[in-house]
């Protein structure tokens, strides 16, 4: 008599008896704006080359939304891809979580101008903030309301508007950043595996190393705060790099811990898109293969809480990942921020 196979990993949401409700993310898309800037084009606004450029963070161009395209219409443009993707209309639609740190304005939400403009009028909406980590972190809140039954159908999009926020004086900062949007759709979907654990972190004693000063109640906009640009992020580079890395890897192998899952096992490690050097640094410390990893920061930069929406849009759309393959996404932010999660797709 043969002995039963070993399962391929442990599911630990299948453990917490919920009586066999599982999350599959049924759709996905993205969005980026037509304009490019590239590398050499920055070259004419600051001291900077493409040459300094790619070496130090592998990005080669990004996308600038125009003035009149903002954050909630990347994010819309996005979600409608990603629900023809599900075959979900938008009347279908429970919640819409928009993770941003570039909301159209402070309030009403962005989730909000979304549901108008995609007409899902029967859904609940509202934004979440966790920078560039914001993605796990609304994948992992999504998943909760599906599998407490509150909800069966949830839209989480990625979605960033950075070029307003970015300092175009400041070369330290401008060339890495990029706009667009990353959106998933996740249903309740018996039997299969789908979402298997999302690890969220955050350490805020860091939070000066990555922020936006003014425009807050601690420092209100005044023509001060103006005069000061203390209206653009602001960053402590090296010390973020370090801080990534290790928040990172530390989140990873949570993830794949929990699953009892190696790296080997891991058809493909899609990182946030912010830094080659940090992607290579990760992924070496993880044991990952170059080829394991999807890179696509060459193409669009730090798109923030649009970054690994859009990575994993993409490896779908390239053939990279196929149905039934295991994904690892991780990710970093301001906050500091971290998370990570397995999924099989
Ligand atoms: N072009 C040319 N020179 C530059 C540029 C530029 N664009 N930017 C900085 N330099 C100069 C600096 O002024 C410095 O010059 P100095 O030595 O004369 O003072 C020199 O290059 C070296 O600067 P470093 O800061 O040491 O460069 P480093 O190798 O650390 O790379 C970088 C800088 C790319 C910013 C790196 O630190 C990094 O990627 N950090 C992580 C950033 C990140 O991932 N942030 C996003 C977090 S996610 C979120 O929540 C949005």
């Amino acid at each position: 008599m043969s002995a039963t196979p070993k399962p391929k990993f442990k599911n630990p949401r299948a453990q917490h008896n919920f009586q066999g409700r599982t999350v599959s993310i049924t759709g996905v898309g993205s969005y980026v704006p037509a304009k490019v800037l590239t590398n050499h084009d920055l070259e004419k606004s600051v001291e900077t080359s493409d040459e300094w450029i790619m070496s130090r963070t592998g990005i080669k161009e990004r996308r600038i939304a125009a003035k009149d395209e903002f954050t909630s219409d990347l994010a819309t443009k996005a979600a409608q891809r990603a629900l023809k993707m599900a075959g979900v209309t938008p009347e279908q639609v429970d919640l819409i979580i928009v993770a941003t740190i570039t909301p159209d304005m402070p309030f009403p939400s962005t989730a909000c101008f979304v549901q108008q403009k995609l007409g899902a009028r029967r859904a609940a909406a509202f934004d979440l903030e966790a920078a560039c980590s914001g993605f796990i972190y609304g994948i992992e809140i999504g998943q909760q309301f599906i599998m407490s039954r509150t909800y069966d159908t949830v839209l989480v999009i990625g979605a960033e508007k950075l070029s307003t926020i970015v300092d175009w004086q400041d070369r330290n900062t401008c060339v890495l950043f990029g706009d667009g949007a990353g959106a998933v759709v996740m249903q309740n979907r018996p039997n299969s595996h789908g979402l298997l654990t999302a690890v969220m972190g955050a350490d805020g004693t860091k939070a000066d190393l990555l922020h936006m000063p003014a425009g807050g109640s601690r420092c209100p906009a005044s023509q001060e705060t103006v005069d000061a640009r203390m209206h653009y992020l602001r960053m402590d580079g090296k010390e973020t790099f370090k801080n990534a890395v290790q928040a990172m890897l530390t989140a990873a192998k949570e993830a794949l811990r929990r699953c009892e899952l190696d790296i080997s096992q891991i058809n493909c490690v899609i990182p946030h898109q912010a830094n080659r050097r940090i992607i290579n640094a990760v992924g070496e410390r993880l044991g990952a293969t170059t080829d394991q990893l999807f890179v696509n920061l060459d193409r669009y930069g730090n798109t923030s809480a649009a970054s690994v929406g859009i990575a994993l849009d993409e490896a779908v759309s390239s053939g990279k990942v196929k149905r039934g393959d295991l994904i690892l996404l991780v990710v970093f932010g301001a906050g500091l921020t971290w998370g990570a999660a397995v999924i099989e797709w």
